[in-house]
């Protein structure tokens, strides 16, 4: 190991400013096919003004850059402004945000492994980071898809794969000074059990760093962006907060390197105040814990916010306010301090 890789580098100082105490990770990076389900829920039309007008109602929320440090922005997102001329970046920049950016083509299907799915992007990845740092970005975003389904899959030819293009991504995305967020989504979906959930989850985190370090990844320069250990959504018996605590925390400190920064949970479909409560349980924990337990959620920040908003400009005001609660739970739950009178309490 070289002098320089040992002292801190740009990439780390960004990686550890994404995971400063209190702050977290929105991820508001949709691609138009799901923004647009999430907007069906609330009767917006898929319009690119109305997806601008909602991210626009977020990311100038006020005081907003107390709880969130950073921002994943989608492509289009990432070359819009404001009402008042300023391109996204720069309104985060008032805000004290860093902004990242979704690099990934979404997962496919994975050609002989039936049921299972392979994140595509890496073909010109190179020239296109070149541009997003350009744009301003400072992170980048990947999403992988773990399914399982009883003890049939994963198959490890699908975790092996998704491995393979999660490490490729973040080499180049180092390369090109971008701190890779990376992001091995076990999805919640069926009836299996957490004690499930945890055999795969750990499977999947071993192979991912297995993948990082093969290909040269620095790893005070990335951050894990991984599903919490659950029981599966229609799986008789639910876990508790605590268990799933304990749980998600045993597994990543069995696969997650102390040199990592932070680990930055995803939501994944949980309900929000629940997703508050499990990351909250997890900062409460005693026993060794070398990385920040933050969070980079979409759906747990963004729901009630979106379900307030409805498109309406009169109700733009609530709709932040409604937000900003949300990123305020979260923040206290960043540090162990959530509880059910700071839930209850109205900004
Ligand atoms: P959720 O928090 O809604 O799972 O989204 C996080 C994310 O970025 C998925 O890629």
């Amino acid at each position: 190991m070289t002098v320089s890789k040992v002292s801190m580098t740009g990439l780390e100082a960004t990686a550890r400013a994404l995971v400063a105490p209190g702050k977290g990770l929105l991820a508001a990076d949709e691609s138009h096919g799901t923004i647009g389900r999430r907007f069906q829920t609330v009767g917006v039309a898929n319009t690119e003004d109305n997806r601008r007008a909602y991210r626009q109602m977020l990311l100038t929320t006020p005081g907003i850059g107390e709880c969130i440090s950073g921002v994943i922005l989608f492509d289009e997102t990432i070359r819009q402004r404001i009402d008042d001329g300023t391109s996204f970046v720069d309104a985060l920049a008032r805000q004290g945000i860093i902004p990242g950016i979704k690099v990934d083509a979404g997962a496919k299907r994975l050609a002989g492994a039936p049921g299972e799915q392979v994140t595509e992007g890496l073909d010109g990845l190179r020239e296109r980071l070149a541009g997003y740092v350009q744009l301003g970005a400072r992170f980048a975003k990947w999403r992988a898809v773990i399914t399982i389904e009883g003890t049939r899959l994963p198959t490890p030819l699908a975790i092996d794969a998704n491995g393979h293009a999660l490490a490729r991504y973040a080499a180049l995305c180092q390369e090109a000074g971008l701190v890779p967020v990376v992001e091995p989504e076990v999805l919640m979906d069926g009836d299996h059990t957490i004690e499930r959930c945890f055999e795969v989850t750990e499977a999947t985190q071993h192979a991912v760093f297995h993948a990082l370090v093969e290909h040269h990844v620095q790893l005070e320069g990335m951050l894990l962006k991984p599903s919490m250990v659950l029981s599966g959504a229609t799986c008789p018996r639910q876990a508790g907060v605590q268990e799933v605590a304990e749980a998600t925390v045993r597994c990543v400190r069995r696969t997650v390197p102390a040199a990592v920064p932070g680990i930055v949970f995803l939501s994944g479909g949980q309900r929000d105040e629940l997703a508050t409560a499990h990351l909250d349980a997890m900062n409460r924990l005693a026993g060794p814990r070398p990385w920040e337990l933050s969070f980079s959620y979409a759906r747990a920040l963004q729901a009630p916010a979106l379900a307030a908003w409805r498109g309406d400009p009169a109700r733009i005001t609530e709709a932040q306010r409604i937000f900003s609660h949300r990123a305020r739970c979260n923040s206290a739950a960043r540090r162990g301090q959530y509880t059910a009178e700071l839930e209850r309490t109205v900004a």
